[in-house]
């Protein structure tokens, strides 16, 4: 197996490897990591990247030098280091100001102090490159449906990207905005739940073009949803801005295991779409591999460093399970069977209309007794992408 190198394009942000094991049961396992150690090992360890939030960083009450000086110190390993920040994010969920929402609070002050909040970090964003902003509405949404006008929410919700999207084509910044679904917690029921719910409110934005998604391989799980699916379908609407690599197993609370330490199958899909998905088995997506994952509460500071390699080291292993699958001749012989190819074939001939379609005897007389008949070797098919995952073939 080879080591990750900077091609590899992996990024991790600052609170995953920074988690100190604080859970709604129990208190911190391990000690804060300074920024400037987490971006020298994170560069050690072969990643190309590091993102972060404002808080992360800062606390949210600094004073102006005390900020500077903490985002100076933070330069400098970056700099010693090479790592670079292809992505920021702000933080308006974790202090109690927040918790009733931000973007979306129905306090008009908090509102305005959330929005403010984000466009000083978009500031910051552009003085270090990051080329992608994100925006997790962790605390937009309610536990009561009485408790919160949806409507109006989403009203604000899209006042607040059109003021950001001007923002930043006024400033000249080159920087697009990928916001992340979650369908609950901390909220009971968070808006944007889905990428689907995403896409949707995207295509009403003023500068919807600067506007796409970052999901979250477990924030797609914890709904039942399959994740694979709504990559590709992000792939298909041109959004897919940036993802986020975690584990997930199953409908339960944000597990943010490592990556493929929870749905393999699903995990392994994921890779071979990314990698293998674009045309002519190219690349499907040029973008950051960022893991956004919480190294378990059991380990101490060694199994961070673990665990954090641990996500690079699967997805490479998932890639080269991917090439060794894509290349298999009884592949390729299993897709022909189960006609996965044909679909990409349209459906009417070019230029074809319904009153042709309508006089084509051809379909008008389908064998459709010969058609149901017909087994479509996808058990077989799906045979062989787990013996290649287990490296059985
Ligand atoms: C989660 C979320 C967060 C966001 C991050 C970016 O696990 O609930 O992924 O980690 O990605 O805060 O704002
Ligand atoms: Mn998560
Ligand atoms: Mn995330």
């Amino acid at each position: 197996m080879r080591q990750p190198t900077r091609a590899d394009k992996f990024s991790f942000g600052l609170w995953t490897v920074g988690w100190r094991g604080v859970d709604p049961f129990g208190a911190a396992t391990r000690p804060a990591l300074e920024p400037a150690e987490a971006v020298h090992r994170l560069a050690e360890l072969g990643a190309y990247g590091i993102t972060f939030h404002d808080d992360d960083l800062f606390p949210i009450d600094a004073t102006e030098t005390q900020r500077r000086a903490h985002i100076d110190r933070f330069r400098a390993a970056l700099t010693e280091t090479g790592l670079v920040v292809p992505m920021v994010t702000t933080n308006l969920f974790s202090h109690p100001v927040f918790k009733e929402g931000g973007l979306t609070a129905n306090d008009r002050g908090i509102r305005r102090f959330a929005l403010h909040k984000v466009l000083r970090n978009i500031e910051l964003a552009a003085e270090l490159g990051a080329r992608t902003f994100v925006m997790w509405g962790g605390r937009e949404g309610s536990e009561y449906d009485s408790a919160k006008d949806v409507r109006a929410a989403l009203d604000r919700y899209r006042e607040s990207l059109d003021l950001l999207t001007r923002f930043v084509l006024d400033r000249g910044y080159d920087i697009r905005f990928a916001l992340e679904p979650k369908p609950n917690e901390p909220r009971g029921d968070i808006l944007l739940p889905t990428v689907g719910h995403a896409l949707a409110f995207i295509a009403t934005l003023e500068h919807e073009e600067l506007v796409g998604v970052n999901p979250e391989v477990g924030h797609e799980q914890m709904a039942g949803l399959n994740f694979t699916h709504g990559i590709a379908q992000a792939l298909w609407h041109g959004k897919l801005f940036h993802i986020d690599l975690n584990g997930q197993r199953g409908i339960k609370y944000d597990q943010d295991l490592v990556f493929a330490h929870g749905d393999l199958m699903n995990a392994f899909s994921l890779v071979d779409l990314l990698e293998h998905g674009g045309p002519n088995d190219s690349p499907a997506y040029d973008g950051p591999r960022h893991f956004d994952f919480k190294p378990s509460r059991t380990e101490n500071i060694d199994g961070v460093w673990e665990s954090a390699a641990a996500n690079m080291r699967n997805y490479l292993l998932l890639a080269d399970r991917a090439r060794a699958f894509r290349a298999d001749p009884a592949v390729r012989e299993a897709l022909d069977t189960a006609g996965v190819g044909e679909l990409r074939t349209p459906t009417l001939r070019p230029g074809e209309s319904y009153d042709e379609l309508l006089g084509d005897q051809a379909a008008a007389h389908f064998d459709i007794e010969k058609a149901g008949d017909r087994g479509h070797g996808l058990v077989r098919l799906n045979q062989l992408a787990l013996e290649h995952l287990i490296g059985a073939r």
